[in-house]
């Protein structure tokens, strides 16, 4: 935090990254200017462009940036499997082993944002709401499980010795030559499944929210998700007045769909936290209405949950609200919960007016003027 004289109270890295990314971010900049919050804005370069040009997605000079901020507000970046990315590079950085990895899951990792916070709610009058009264927040765990990058295509003969000497299933895989076997590993921490689990009980008590709901996939992946599983029954011991119980993540998927106001705080590993968030997000409106935080302890990065959608960059053709309500987050985060309530209210208040509709709502407003309606209200 800055302190003392006339300099801002906050700094905010502001990364719009690529496609529409830059798009959704101009809208959530007139919602902060207009809560004139005090906060020093600090355009930050990362995403597609920077990958061709630079070999790297995200700079060291943005790392930095992120390291001397309070918060950061994130667009959205274009990514492109491991040989696409490649191709695309400058003829100078080919050959050089250089390898594409998503930047924003880098930065999860890198600076330990372990908690991926994304509610799910339906306003009031959105026309895309699969039904009423949908109030979800998803607790996804951000740094580990498939996303740890321990990946091997083709296998190294070590590995296949290892693993035939320790493990019995792998024994269905002795004849595949090596050259024809990928294994990606989901790994786990008992402090990673910990926290994650803890955050989301402590938000239930703070937010007065009646239950968490475990997902899981012990019955099958039983290490990992077995072992989140069995901490998530220990650390609810220490928070008795909530219920918690718990699903396989496919028939989540079934009942999520089926009853969704069965549900209220929800709590899960990495992938399926990924996987559930869509899903949920699409009862409530779809990506346009999918905020999310990544946080951790020190920095914490907010951004759409949904992608650079490539086709629309620049049209300022879609909706804003998913980044606004991702800004809103951001104050909660910094304690500007005022400014937060407003944001929402406004939010609230354009839905249920319905004057103003981006393409996805039925309407043609563009982002700018969705941004520009919802600062009006503020
Ligand atoms: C998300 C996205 C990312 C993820 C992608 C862009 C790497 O789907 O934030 O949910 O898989 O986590
Ligand atoms: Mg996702």
């Amino acid at each position: 935090m800055v302190l003392g004289g006339s300099s801002p109270r906050y700094k905010i890295a502001w990364l719009p990254g690529d496609g529409i990314g830059v798009d959704v971010l101009d809208a959530a900049r007139l919602v902060l200017d207009g809560l004139k919050l005090n906060a020093e804005y600090a355009h930050g370069d990362i995403g597609w462009e920077f990958w061709c040009k630079e070999g790297d997605a995200l700079p060291a000079r943005t790392v930095q940036l992120l390291k001397d901020s309070d918060a950061a507000m994130f667009g959205a970046i274009t990514s492109k499997p491991v040989k696409a990315a490649e191709a695309e590079l400058m003829p100078e950085l080919k050959g050089k082993g250089l390898v594409y990895r998503s930047p924003i899951v880098r930065m999860r990792q890198m600076f330990d944002l372990y908690i991926c916070l994304r509610p799910c709610k339906a306003y009031a009058g959105n026309g895309l709401n699969y039904k009423n009264d949908i109030d979800l927040v998803i607790f996804r765990e951000n740094t580990e499980d498939l996303y740890s990058g321990v990946e091997f295509n083709p296998v190294p003969a070590e590995l296949a010795q290892l693993l035939t000497k320790l493990s019995k299933p792998f024994a269905a895989f002795k004849d595949v030559p090596l050259d024809e076997l990928a294994i990606s590993n989901k790994i786990v921490s008992r402090t990673g499944c910990r926290r994650i689990v803890q955050a989301a009980f402590d938000f239930a008590r703070k937010h007065h929210r009646r239950k968490v709901t475990v997902i899981h996939k012990a019955n099958v992946v039983r290490a990992t998700e077995g072992m989140f599983l069995d901490i998530a029954k220990e650390v609810h011991e220490t928070y008795p007045e909530i219920e918690m119980d718990d699903a396989n993540v496919d028939a989540i998927c079934m009942w999520l769909l089926k009853n969704p106001a069965n549900y209220d705080v929800m709590v899960a590993t990495n992938m399926f936290g990924d996987i559930v968030s869509d899903l949920a997000a699409q009862m409530v409106g779809g990506l346009g209405f999918g905020c999310s935080g990544n946080i951790g302890d020190k920095l914490a990065v907010f951004e759409p949950s949904h992608g650079s959608a490539p086709k629309y960059a620049g049209q300022y053709k879609v909706n804003p609200i998913a980044t606004i309500l991702s800004a809103k987050m951001m104050l909660d985060w910094l304690g500007e919960s005022e400014k937060a309530a407003a944001v929402e209210r406004a939010v609230s208040s354009v839905v249920l007016e319905g004057k103003v509709r981006t393409y996805d709502m039925g309407g043609s407003n563009s982002t700018l003027e969705m941004g520009a309606a919802i600062a009006a209200k503020l």
